[in-house]
């Protein structure tokens, strides 16, 4: 369904007035680009749920705008059901903004304080001419309903709903349209473990109800296996590995994903800690940018950056020591 190609982003630096003002707060000299994402390709198949995994500032939520066309990647492709979304124009970008919706990582900053719920969520319906009034209204009662809201609270602002109500509140807003492939960023990241596993229940039944294929983003490997049917572990703005659900344990994984694993694992007394900083994406590492925090780490690692290499059927891993 989506294919992305050798795709990188990467985010100029402040304006020199900025970045003398961070070199001063931080001490340190700043400058260049953040390389959030770096060369990464990926496939979403249709009907599937893929979880995209990683640490804060691994490049998920970036890897998720351009997924959806919100950003334009420096180089590579992006192409969805067979077009290149750098090569539609504005009218086919808005059909394709109907079918693609992404659910933002924020659900209170993503939702605007002055507008009340009703309104909200039939934005969409707005822009793109759907339905009167009326009908519209319906739709709205319809979808608060089927993310578990009562329709009686369709007047009430942003700020009137708990967190976890916010999340559903963005959740019917991306599914306004109908879309085929919902972008989920961080759905239940803000939200306490009960209200999380309501939230993840209601994705896979609407998964279930409504054929949707979903990019489940989250820093949550355990809640990704979960739920996802294929797994891409990101680090430093490129791609670890990727494996289907069903392989989980049962291969040798790359070190990253055992030591996220490991982390995840709070019975577990041989706990494998994951130690340092995840690689500055202003000036990543050179090799593989798991190097420094890596325990298997060999002299090749710190100078080649290791190329995903397929060891399986839909499995892929970037690692010298496996192939
Ligand atoms: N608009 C932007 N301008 C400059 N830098 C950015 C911008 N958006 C993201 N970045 C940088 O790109 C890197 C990746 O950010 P991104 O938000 O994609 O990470 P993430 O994996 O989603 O993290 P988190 O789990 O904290 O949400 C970070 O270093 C971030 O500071
Ligand atoms: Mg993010």
């Amino acid at each position: 369904m989506l294919n992305l190609e050798n795709v990188s982003k990467s985010f100029k630096p402040p304006s020199s007035f900025g970045r003398e003002l961070l070199s001063l707060i931080s001490r340190k000299e700043i400058g260049g680009s953040v390389h959030a994402v770096r060369g990464l390709s990926l496939r979403v198949k249709p009907g599937q749920i893929l979880g995209l995994v990683g640490e804060s500032g691994s490049g998920k939520s970036t890897l998720g705008r351009i997924m959806c066309g919100l950003y334009r990647p420096n180089t590579g492709k992006v192409v969805f059901e067979g077009r290149d979304l750098d090569s539609l124009n504005k009218k086919e970008r808005q059909r394709l903004s109907l079918k693609i919706q992404f659910m933002f990582q924020d659900p209170a900053s993503s939702l605007n304080p002055r507008i009340r719920c009703g309104a909200a969520l039939s934005e969409g319906l707005v822009i793109h001419g759907l339905g009167n009034r009326l009908e519209r209204r319906e739709k709205v009662c319809h979808l608060m309903e089927e993310v578990g809201l009562s329709p009686k609270l369709i007047d009430r602002y942003p700020h009137q709903f708990s967190g976890g109500q916010r999340q559903r509140l963005s959740l019917a807003r991306a599914l306004s349209l109908d879309p085929s492939l919902l972008i989920a960023d961080e759905p239940a990241s803000a939200i306490d473990v009960s209200i999380q596993a309501q939230i993840i229940n209601l994705l896979l039944d609407l998964k279930a109800k409504r054929g949707l294929t979903m990019v489940l983003i989250s820093h949550d490997l355990p809640l990704v296996c979960l739920m996802a049917d294929q797994i891409a572990v990101m680090y430093g703005g490129l791609l670890m590995e990727v494996f289907p659900r069903s392989l989980l344990g049962q291969v040798d994984h790359h070190p990253y994903v055992k030591a996220l694993w490991a982390s995840a694992d709070f019975a577990s007394s041989q706990k494998i800690t994951l130690e340092g900083e995840p690689p500055d994406p202003l000036n990543p590492p050179p090799g593989c940018p798991f190097h420094p925090r890596c325990l298997e780490a060999v002299d090749i690692c710190a100078s080649l950056c290791p190329p995903m290499l397929p060891l399986g059927s839909d499995h892929f891993c970037a690692c010298h020591l496996r192939k």
